[in-house]
């Protein structure tokens, strides 16, 4: 760390949860949450066998861990199937006819499937999977709008021990093709559209567009969702719903090795190339079920609403595997919670009688944007649980989202956790931990959490430093996919035997964590993580452009806003309508929510005598107009004056 890391916030306002929350929880005080804590610490095995037993397994494990840092083994020698513990669980007892998921589309249609019904179509779909020949360990690209078939798709790759890779549907289509060679996939789960904010979006144009370029895929499978019109090639692409009608509703889940891959999903790094994060079956099944249970304090009557897209982590985590091995009722929505208007959710809310509500601080911002009238004039009185992700919470958002949302009743369960950690990492426990409002607060169960200075010390109270964890964790990454060096590299090589996350954060005297953002070269785009590098060699890709540089600037809604510096080739102008055409084109290479909402064309970038671009100071440019701290190494200070005047400062 070059810049010590300074953190001013000081909140001193605390949270404890009611009585009566803290009496019916699942943990209800601190000290339980202590004894369980230190437990799970000092004697990993004993925790997490007692918690793994309350799932099925086809064949018990030998030993709960083997750790030769930095690759973890849990549950070494177990036989497991996630999709059987997610769905066939749960249909021995009363929970047969529950709702598992209860789904709205954006136009307003509404779908329930108990979990005998989704057992069903979980089967159909793997059945339909194994006669067309994807075989266990094959790489199956997702790449799906919100409706229950996402959810269905990679649950059935989970029952066969296919390998789902999930694409965010707002990704474009050069997106896919990067995904789709690095994963080497032979098959892609596509519909025809979806709908976002009134619009269709249209996914399998974007998926043919990929296939002409990519050529290893030998099967497509399309739901069909809008019914608008789509291209089907012979002998490649086959409609979900015409292979699902014949196909049976009983299949029988074979157990798979525990540490059987799951599934790869990419995120962004500080270089130009997404990682394809690798996780697999027995640890994280245990890890998602384990904290959606204490976290988010399952109760059988809970009704859960997570707002992520299942292209995310916390998708896949919290609304497909740990909800669901939880046996619990869930409502899923397709589209955007402005449309028709802000008061979209909070209707849902109401309707449905959502007592468990998760979603991330930019959309809590835009919400309080939009007026406090949309959630005042709906009944949100059925709510008993908040959580937050993506990004830290600023005290005032949590105000907000405590006072308006949560009626000043609900705990917020803050959670830090990363694609990496595969499971919520630092969180209050709702029932027990004392909430301050912007911090994440204590290390959930086996999370060994420290920070550390450059020479590997813990930092005193309230120092800034790098957040680690010391211990290997059951749902942790096992690796970048086909990538073991930069696997160590990035995670592996600050401390020994420790896995660096990539944020700075601080303890504060009674030990909660506080987030302060990345470390490296990353950015958090409405609680999205986005590369500088990426985008920079998007536009770089572009003919016109010579060099780029990319920065983030605060936001008040989406939290960081994307701002790029870039200089052009000789005898090509800049231009408003180049700068459209840049904005477009970094849409076209990796999805729209990588678009700059700034591009400024300078004659030269900031760079040290050995060429390096100071990204430093055009960051503080942006945010302030002026550049402070050391320049000295800067080879051209006139181009400080330069940018400024691009920036009107
Ligand atoms: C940030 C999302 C502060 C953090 C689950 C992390 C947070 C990155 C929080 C991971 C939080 C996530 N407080 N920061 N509660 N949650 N982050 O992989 O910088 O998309 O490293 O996983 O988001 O983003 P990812």
């Amino acid at each position: 760390m070059s810049q010590k890391i300074e953190s001013h916030l000081v909140e001193n306002r605390v949270f404890k949860p009611s009585k009566e929350f803290s009496k019916a929880a699942r943990i209800s005080s601190m000290a339980q949450y202590k004894r369980l804590y230190k437990e799970s610490i000092d004697k990993p095995a004993t925790f997490w066998a007692r918690e793994a037993k309350e799932l099925v397994w086809q064949k018990p494990w030998k030993k709960v861990l083997d750790w030769k840092a930095p690759f973890a083994k849990w549950f070494v020698g177990a036989k497991v199937n996630v999709c059987e513990n997610c769905v066939d669980r749960h249909l021995d007892g009363p929970r047969r006819n529950k709702a598992a998921i209860i789904w709205e589309g954006e136009p307003g249609e509404k779908r329930t499937l108990t979990y005998q019904q989704l057992h069903r179509e979980v089967c159909r779909f793997a059945n339909v999977l194994e006669a067309r020949g994807v075989k266990a360990k094959e790489r199956v690209l997702i790449y799906m709008p919100m409706v229950p078939e996402a959810a269905i798709a990679m649950l059935a790759c989970a029952r066969i021990g296919a390998v789902h890779n999930v694409v965010f549907g707002g990704f474009s289509a050069e997106s896919i093709i990067d995904r789709l060679d690095d994963s080497e996939s032979t098959t892609v789960i596509t519909a025809d559209g979806g709908y976002r904010r009134g619009k269709i979006v249209p996914l399998k144009a974007s998926v043919d567009e990929a296939l002409k370029k990519y050529k290893k895929v030998e099967r497509v499978f399309v739901y069909q969702r809008t019914g608008e019109k789509t291209t089907m090639k012979r002998g490649r692409d086959l409609w979900w719903h015409e292979e699902v009608a014949s196909a049976s509703g009983k299949h029988t889940p074979k157990g798979f090795d525990s540490e059987h891959p799951l599934f790869i999903l990419y995120t962004s790094g500080s270089t130009g190339k997404p990682k394809g994060i690798l996780h697999t079956s027995g640890g994280y099944l245990v890890g998602t079920y384990v904290s959606s249970k204490y976290i988010f304090d399952m109760q059988d009557d809970d009704v859960y609403w997570c707002t992520a897209d299942v292209g995310w982590i916390t998708g896949h985590s919290y609304i497909t595997y740990g909800p669901l091995a939880n046996g619990i009722t869930q409502v899923m929505y397709e589209g955007a919670p402005n449309y028709p208007d802000f008061g979209r959710l909070w209707d849902m809310v109401e309707e449905y009688g959502v007592t468990t509500f998760y979603t991330a601080p930019t959309a809590i911002r835009a919400f309080i944007k939009a007026g406090d009238k949309f959630p005042e004039s709906r009944d949100l009185s059925s709510l008993r649980l908040l959580g937050s992700v993506g990004e830290p919470i600023n005290p005032e958002a949590w105000m907000w989202y405590h006072d308006k949302i949560g009626g000043g009743r609900c705990p917020i369960v803050d959670t830090w956790w990363q694609t990496e950690t595969g499971a919520i990492m630092i969180s209050p426990l709702p029932g027990c931990t004392p909430c301050k409002p912007g911090t994440a607060t204590l290390p959930f169960f086996g999370v060994d959490a420290a920070i550390l200075d450059e020479t590997g010390q813990e930092c005193k109270a309230n120092e800034g430093g790098k957040l680690v964890i010391r211990k290997p964790w059951p749902s942790m990454l096992r690796t970048i996919y086909g990538d073991k060096t930069r696997y160590k590299k990035t995670y592996w090589n600050d401390y020994p035997g420790m896995y660096t996350a990539g944020d700075g954060a601080r303890r504060d005297k009674d030990g909660n964590f506080w987030i302060v953002g990345r470390l490296d070269d990353v950015l958090n785009v409405s609680g999205h993580r986005l590369g500088t590098a990426e985008v920079e060699s998007a536009l770089v890709s572009h003919k016109a452009v010579a060099e780029a540089a990319v920065v983030g600037k605060p936001h008040e809604i989406k939290g960081q806003a994307v701002v790029a510096f870039l200089t052009l080739k000789e005898g090509i102008a800049s231009s408003d309508k180049m700068k459209v055409e840049l904005r477009n084109h970094v849409g076209k290479v990796i999805g729209a929510i990588a678009k700059p909402d700034a591009i400024h064309i300078t004659p030269a970038l900031p760079k040290t005598r050995s060429g390096k671009i100071m990204r430093r100071l055009l960051k503080e440019l942006v945010a302030t107009g002026k550049v402070s701290g050391n320049v000295t190494t800067l080879e051209d200070y006139s181009v400080i004056a330069a940018l400024q005047k691009e920036l009107g400062k």
